[in-house]
């Protein structure tokens, strides 16, 4: 029997616990759950006699896996995986993996209700604008952006994608128009929604002369990490264009600076997007399975620390 620890910040559904437990007790192995922790002691003390892990954007560093002497494997319940120190888990010997695709409809119907709340400016009761014959850039064509795309041909609007790491052929095989360059896409877009992960290569990359390429009008919404942004580059070109908006589900270390721009600024409070009963059932489900088949069959399909 193995201990199988739940740590989140933020909890899932209580449904999706019951899902979660169902599976791992079902496997002959033992629920332990840390929800809502506030201090990273608790956490150090939960993972003492772990064997294996299931979290969210939790931090797992090179402190957590020096306290969790037993640990097997940490299975981040989500897509992005930047929460966990790669290299430490590897030296560790533990395995890291996350549940890619899982919750990525909910993010993506995120970005529409943050779209729809900005075009009808904040629900103020002043006349807005329509998502329809609008071009909507996709930043990234992975499993989240390919939901944004469907949904936004829902809304009639002109779809453009760019990612770095997938073949325009791709692209454009899902009914998408691929650009060259994220440069081209910024330029092209009224509306760029952003789904790159947070790594060495694009935290910050997202700056005064990306976004300054953008009509006039524009909105950025940022439903991927907070890290990607060059906060200050940002701050800098609101006060210089008035007509640009800025959305985001990740509250920017510099939130209070960003609400002067009252109208053209909005954070979720926590980060929503993948805060639906859905998304946190197929996500943490998927987790506790994958948990369950490493223990059983030596499985590690989904790991991210090779
Ligand atoms: C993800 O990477 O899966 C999303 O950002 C969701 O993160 P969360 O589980 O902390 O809500």
């Amino acid at each position: 029997m193995k201990k199988v620890l739940v740590a989140t910040e933020k909890p899932f559904a209580a449904a999706a616990v019951n899902g979660i437990r169902e599976e791992i007790e079902g496997a002959g192995h033992e629920l332990v759950l840390l929800e809502k922790y506030t201090d990273k002691a608790q956490l150090l003390d939960a993972v003492k006699d772990a064997d294996a892990m299931i979290i969210r954007s939790d931090k797992v560093d090179a402190e957590v896996l020096d306290a969790a002497k037993n640990l097997k494997i940490v299975v981040r319940a989500g897509a992005g995986y930047d929460n966990i120190d790669l290299e430490a888990a590897t030296a560790h010997k533990v395995v890291a993996e996350n549940t890619p695709g899982q919750n990525s409809n909910a993010v993506a119907e995120l970005v529409f209700g943050l779209l729809v709340f900005a075009v009808r400016n904040f629900y103020n009761g002043k006349s807005g604008s329509e998502l329809m014959g609008k071009k909507l850039g996709i930043l990234a064509f992975g499993n989240v952006g390919r939901n944004v795309a469907r949904i936004a041909k829902g809304f009639g609007m002109d779809v453009l994608a760019y990612d770095a790491y997938c073949p325009k052929e791709a692209i454009e095989a899902a009914g998408v128009k691929a650009v060259d360059s994220q440069e081209e896409l910024f330029e092209a877009s009224d509306i760029v929604s952003l789904h790159i992960p947070a790594t060495a290569e694009t935290k910050n990359s997202i700056n005064r002369a990306l976004v300054g390429k953008m009509p006039k009008g524009a909105i950025l919404v940022n439903t991927a990490r907070k890290e990607v942004i060059n906060e200050a580059e940002l701050l800098a070109l609101l006060a210089e264009r008035d007509d640009l908006k800025y959305l985001t589900d990740i509250m920017p270390e510099r939130d209070a600076e960003f609400r002067q721009f009252e109208g053209r600024y909005f954070s979720t409070p926590k980060k929503m997007g993948a805060q639906t009963a859905e998304a946190n059932a197929n996500a943490g489900i998927a987790a506790a399975r994958q948990i369950n088949a490493f223990f059983k069959d030596g499985c590690t399909k989904f790991q991210v620390n090779r």
